[in-house]
């Protein structure tokens, strides 16, 4: 039997590298950090963030028309000026939800994979910069989270606070499972804790259940005596100082890696990044993702900026964070693309179950944020059942304030029948893909499936889409009724 653990250990960077290579390395960190450090752009959306008020901002349009909900859609072409606005507020408030989301997974692994590289010298810049990010992700999750709130609140009133659990409609299988999208999981009055405990749809809160501390301690034998057994002193600082303060592994549960896999299979994963400078590389191949998913729609958002400002013309607070977001992320976009593709081969080569791991994150990533697509969402490659509530929820609010049947009629036109918004959302998604397999090409430890992003490629079909959208439909119009 092959043992798939006993592989070299791990070695330090300067033992490992060639002279030119660490000199390159350093080089790109050093000036990627430098001018990150010079940068004002994490100031300027902490600026916006406070003077935000959304009456000053609501009359305008935060982007390009097809940045909007239901872009496209028949009910689209039949609404009002101030239902599109309303509609292209909500887009950005949708999409930025998400990525508060997302961007809490990278001020938590951040830490933890700061914390192993810290263990092995010569990388005391690129932690630096790490602490920098992690330090700006927490302003944008801010402004994210209270721009969208005023939003949300100015635009949908009352509809605003309805739970999904409310008296719309009775409470079934169907609601429980929309009850997890993320779009419904409101963050707004949360304070960013990486490793905030919050229960699982389920209800069940797995740090305080009885068996967590079994769980634990088997998670940590696994991974230090058994599968990571030689890496045990590149364990991260940031997890040695939780474990002191007797605190449980840490995991989130949402954003694009808080899918991944229930709560106690992200711990198991927090302990394998924390553990291993390889697999520590491999969260930057997601955080990568991310931000390139993020890029996506952000970079049209920012030439929408620089057209208003070459006509001189008013610029909406949030297009201007969505511009200042974009700069600042293009840090992050570096140093996640230095260690994804580069860093990893610092290190010992990844032993089989390294790169099991590895693949198995990077497939599940694919599945849960990359492969459906979206015709309600312009530019989401997600099903449009994870957000058929809330659009019956959008269609009942003051924006539209329709009856229940009428909801109904138009939910079915809007994501049952072929239409633009379909188009728009196939346009982004073939940009994805090409840019994250031009990226992948270089990372030879991936299966062939997520070099080439396959899982992304196959959720690209418009007819797929609108079959899924009928049969979720159907379920869905029961329910209600
Ligand atoms: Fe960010
Ligand atoms: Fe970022």
């Amino acid at each position: 039997m092959v043992d798939t653990t006993t592989i070299p250990t791990t070695k330090n960077q300067a033992s490992t590298l060639s002279e030119g290579k660490v000199k390159k390395h350093i080089k790109l960190t050093d000036i990627n950090y430098r001018r990150n450090t010079e940068s004002d752009y994490t100031e300027r959306i902490e600026e916006l963030d406070q003077h935000f008020d959304y009456s000053s901002n609501s009359d305008y349009y935060w982007s390009e028309p097809e940045l909007s909900l239901l872009y496209g859609t028949p009910l689209y072409d039949q609404a009002s000026p101030s239902q599109k606005k309303a509609l292209n507020h909500l887009y950005w408030v949708t999409q930025y939800n998400q990525t508060a989301a997302t961007e809490a997974n990278a001020v938590l692994y951040n830490q933890v994979t700061a914390g192993v590289f810290k263990n092995l010298g010569g990388y005391e810049t690129l932690c630096q910069e790490l602490e920098l990010e992690t330090a700006q992700e927490r302003h944008h999750i801010h402004a994210f989270h209270m721009m969208g709130y005023k939003t949300k609140k100015a635009l949908l009133g009352s509809a605003f606070n309805t739970s999904i659990q409310g008296k719309s409609y009775k409470k079934n299988d169907l609601s429980q499972k929309v009850e997890v999208a993320p779009k419904e999981r409101s963050h707004i009055n949360t304070p960013v804790q990486p490793n905030l405990v919050k229960p699982t749809p389920s209800g069940i809160n797995w740090q305080n259940a009885p068996w967590s501390a079994f769980q634990d301690a088997s998670f940590r034998f696994i991974t230090h005596k058994v599968m990571l057994k030689h890496q045990t002193h590149c364990y991260s600082q940031y997890l040695r100082h939780l474990d002191e303060k007797g605190e449980p592994i840490p995991a989130q549960t949402t954003g694009l890696l808080g899918l991944l896999a229930p709560r106690p299979f992200l711990q198991f994963f927090t302990l394998n990044c924390g553990s291993s400078p390889f697999l520590a590389s491999v969260f930057y191949v997601t955080r990568f993702m991310a931000n390139m998913l993020i890029k996506n729609y952000e970079y049209r958002y920012s030439q929408y900026y620089r057209e208003l400002e070459k006509k001189e013309e008013f610029i909406p607070a949030p297009l201007a964070v969505s511009h200042y977001h974009l700069l600042d992320e293009a840090f992050h976009t570096t140093t996640s693309q230095l260690i994804a593709q580069d860093l990893y081969k610092d290190f010992s080569k990844p032993t089989a179950y390294e790169q099991f791991i590895a693949n198995l994150i990077i497939y599940r990533a694919q599945i849960v944020g990359l492969s459906g697509f979206s015709g309600g969402i312009p530019a989401i490659f997600r099903n449009d059942d994870t957000f058929i509530l809330s659009f019956y929820r959008l269609l009942k609010s003051p924006v539209f304030d329709m009856s229940t049947p009428e909801a109904l009629q138009w939910l079915q036109k809007c994501l049952c029948t072929e239409h633009e918004g379909f188009y728009v959302t196939f346009k982004y998604h073939q940009r994805l893909l090409l840019e994250l397999r031009r990226s992948f090409e270089r990372i030879d430890y991936l299966w062939p499936v997520n070099r080439e992003m396959r899982v992304l490629a196959s959720g690209g079909s418009i007819d797929r889409a609108i079959q899924n959208n009928i049969k979720s439909f159907k379920q869905f119009s029961q329910s209600v009724a």
